[in-house]
């Protein structure tokens, strides 16, 4: 489906316009081909932008809960009937592959029934007899929400901020990724064509100095999903406003540990799906791999070798890829060097991680043995595994253990008791057995401690951040 109506960088007060601020584009890292480009907003776009959302939120936040929820269940609708543009959108920005894609927005279909079931059962409304009348606890939004989003999914997790925002109350500007900015016009679209009032979502384009822009603009919320080191920025310049919500889910150094109840070629497949799927461009991927010393270990080695070693890697339309490119090729270039950090520190390239074309975004899948080289506690956000040979359980927990991050972690294993003993100790939002560490589920929360966030876990507890609760104690009489 195209819209005709779709034409422009900036989408406020329902219409679109062209940015005033600096040009920029994106490149396919497929083939080089420029798939965007455009101007940034800006600072009075965005500027005009927040204060169309404060506008709108006057309406917006005390429509009643059901009609809110009526437009995002057409905005649904919407998003399916433009599931392909989407999908070619994501796949030409970032090079992700079609099949990925087309996912991608299946799961941005998915967050909106969610949602409404998150909203009902962690915000709502609930009443409460007591012995004067009544409590009732209701919840309230926020009002104007900016919404940052990384770009390895550029539709599904700013999405993932603005429905529960919206659903609550709230209205959204959305500053798109500069590395994938072509989905999000789609995404305005669909809001349009399911009749969000305007101003609810505002759509404003362009990089670091547009999202500087968008910080320091009269917001009460800021919905982040990125890395790390841009997250802590965003917390030190907000702090001292508590009165700002601040939710941050940024990145991992997510530990995989492999115990030798597990079955050798299967555990190899799990660490292969953790490891290097999309490319290793999901914050949940599996980063360090914590093995047994002795033979079960260098069985799980020798084959997560040899697999990796056999990937499929391909352009985002070729159907039999494993592995597209990286976003781009800075970012190819960039995991080349972090690897030789790694050996020049002492680490031995087992299967080296190698950039294929300089101007394109396609590496191969890299085996790191750390085994000589102290720990980098990094976030290396391609597809490269460090691999770590402990004595004991107790080592491998340690080991999982040693990052500041907390995000995602893994056991494979077939004891039941030694899952329990990892479960107890492992630091980390996301813990699964014999499951790869990503796929998260919809149904669930989504978040980690330490760095890799400030607490406030979305997904399925969005609904958290997105309200605050209002409780009252409600006497039928003022006599008593
Ligand atoms: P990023 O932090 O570089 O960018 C995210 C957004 O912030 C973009 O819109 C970008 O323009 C903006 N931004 C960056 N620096 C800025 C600045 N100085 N001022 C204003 N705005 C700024 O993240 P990325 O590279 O696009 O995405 C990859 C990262 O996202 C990885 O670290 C990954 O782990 C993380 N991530 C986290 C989750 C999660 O749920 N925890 C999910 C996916 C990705
Ligand atoms: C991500 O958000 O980067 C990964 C989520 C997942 O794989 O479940």
């Amino acid at each position: 489906m195209t819209d005709p109506s779709h034409s422009g960088d900036c989408f406020i007060t329902g219409e679109w316009m062209s940015g005033e601020g600096a040009p920029f584009q994106k490149t396919c890292p497929a083939n080089g081909d420029v798939v965007w480009t455009g101007r940034a907003a800006s600072g009075a776009q965005v500027g005009q932008a927040v204060k169309a959302a404060r506008a709108a939120f006057e309406t917006w936040g005390r429509t009643e809960q059901v009609a809110r929820q009526v437009v995002l269940e057409r905005y649904a609708e919407e998003l399916r009937l433009r599931k392909e543009a989407m999908a070619l959108a994501i796949s030409r920005d970032m090079g992700k592959l079609l099949k990925e894609a087309r996912t991608e927005v299946d799961t941005m279909v998915a967050k909106v029934a969610v949602s409404i079931k998150a909203q009902a059962d962690r915000a709502g409304e609930h009443s409460l007899p007591a012995d004067f009348g009544h409590l009732d606890l209701t919840h309230r939004p926020h009002g104007v929400m900016a919404v940052f989003g990384p770009y390895n999914f550029p539709g599904h997790l700013p999405n993932g901020h603005i429905v529960p925002a919206l659903l609550a109350g709230n209205t959204c500007v959305f500053k798109a990724s500069e590395l994938a900015p072509s989905v999000a016009p789609l995404m305005m679209d669909a809001f349009r064509a399911a009749g969000l009032p305007p101003g609810c979502v505002n759509l404003v384009q362009g990089g670091r100095e547009t999202g500087g822009d968008l910080l320091a603009a009269d917001i009460n919320g800021l919905l982040f999903t990125g890395s790390e080191h841009t997250g802590r920025m965003f917390h030190r310049f907000l702090a001292g406003r508590p009165e700002v919500i601040l939710a941050l889910e940024m990145g991992g150094n997510n530990p995989l540990i492999v115990w030798d109840s597990a079955d050798a070629e299967a555990a190899a497949d799990i660490a292969i799906q953790s490891a290097y799927l999309t490319t290793g461009q999901r914050c949940s991927c599996a980063r360090r791999l914590i093995l047994p010393k002795g033979r079960f270990g260098d069985q799980v080695l020798e084959s997560i070798v040899d697999r990796a070693r056999r990937l499929s890697i391909g352009p985002w339309n070729d159907d039999t890829a494993f592995m597209g490119p990286l976003v781009s090729a800075h970012a190819a270039a960039q995991a080349v060097a972090f690897q030789n950090k790694l050996i020049a520190g002492g680490a031995r390239a087992i299967l080296p991680l190698e950039q294929r074309d300089k101007n394109l975004g396609f590496v191969s899948a890299g085996v790191v043995d750390m085994s000589d080289a102290p720990p980098m506690d990094e976030e290396m956000f391609g597809p490269l595994l460090q691999v770590y040979r402990a004595d004991d359980i107790d080592q491998a927990i340690t080991l999982a253990n040693a990052t500041r991050f907390g995000l995602a972690g893994g056991l494979v294993c077939d004891d039941l008791p030694t899952w329990d003993l990892v479960r107890n100790r492992l630091r980390a939002g996301i813990l699964n057995l014999n499951r790869p560490t990503v796929g998260a589920s919809g149904q669930m929360p989504f978040g980690g401690p330490g760095a890799s966030g400030n607490f406030r876990p979305g997904a399925y507890y969005a609904a958290d951040y997105c309200a605050w609760p209002q409780a009252s104690q409600v006497a039928p009489s003022s006599l008593g």
